[in-house]
């Protein structure tokens, strides 16, 4: 078991390996994801519309992201873990190191994801000079969902993709380690997966990027979201909710317990 690094990453996209990236917040799902074998285990903020059941993830808090990430870790021993910032935890250079400081001690996050352009700049600068590893995230970034007007493509038209290109360099020789690419066209994922030498790691932006991430509830189809960019990976015909409404058919009938599961 060779535990997964920055460096590890840096080499895979090098060699032309893809990454594999998947969201986890709790320990038992973690350890089911890293010893399935995943490179990266991201504890996204997503948590708050998946675990939480809200519309957005902006009511999520510093606490909840370092409990979340902290019992991710408890569960991992191989994937990097990769921890949110939530929303406005990182609006002053002094609130980003404090709570990305909160993250990685306490919480045990490895690398810490802010989303934003080129105003974050001198935040993944500040966080690097204390090395703190940063992930940018471009393209569709949620926290900012009410001035996007929605959970939209972003980067359809010419200004809007030349602006996401340029704040990936940007980010890039700020000193971010990896980019998060959202809901992009496919072409302009292309164009800055090959325009960066950091790894970048794509949802809704095709298959050129370096590396794929998901949310768990999704591929396990236990959200009921209908998302173009994401896939239910369970065995068709089964499905979470199924098996539960099996347990309670067979306890209702009688089948279960069966005498193998008596003492
Ligand atoms: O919060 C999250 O899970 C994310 C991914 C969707 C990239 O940011």
């Amino acid at each position: 078991m060779q535990k997964v690094t920055l460096n590890t990453l840096k080499d895979m996209k090098s060699a032309g390996n893809k990454i594999a990236c998947l969201t986890a917040y709790d320990a038992g799902f973690a350890k089911v994801v890293d010893s399935a074998g995943m490179d990266v285990i991201l504890v996204g903020d997503s948590l708050g519309m998946v675990l939480h059941g809200e519309n957005t993830t902006l009511k999520v808090s510093m606490n909840d992201m370092i409990y979340h990430t902290r019992i991710v870790k408890t569960g991992c021993e191989r994937a990097l873990i990769v921890g949110d910032m939530p929303f406005m935890s990182y609006a002053t250079l002094a609130q980003a190191l404090g709570n990305a400081a909160r993250l990685m001690s306490e919480g045990g996050a490895e690398v810490v994801k802010v989303e934003g352009g080129a105003v974050i700049a001198d935040t993944i600068n500040h966080l690097g000079q204390h090395g703190i590893p940063v992930c940018a995230h471009l393209g569709l970034t949620p926290q900012s969902v009410h001035k996007l007007g929605g959970y939209h493509v972003q980067g359809r038209d010419e200004e809007t993709a030349r602006q996401i290109l340029s704040d990936a360099k940007l980010l890039e020789q700020a000193g971010a380690v990896m980019l998060v690419l959202e809901c992009v066209p496919h072409q302009l994922a292309a164009e800055i997966t090959k325009s960066l030498s950091i790894p970048v790691i794509g949802i809704g932006a095709g298959a050129q990027c370096d590396g794929q991430v998901l949310v768990i509830y999704d591929i396990l189809g236990i959200t009921e979201r209908q998302l173009r960019f994401s896939k239910n990976f369970l065995e068709p015909g089964t499905s979470i909710q199924s098996a539960i409404e099996n347990y309670i058919k067979a306890v209702r009938t009688g089948e279960f317990p069966a005498t193998e599961h008596q003492y």
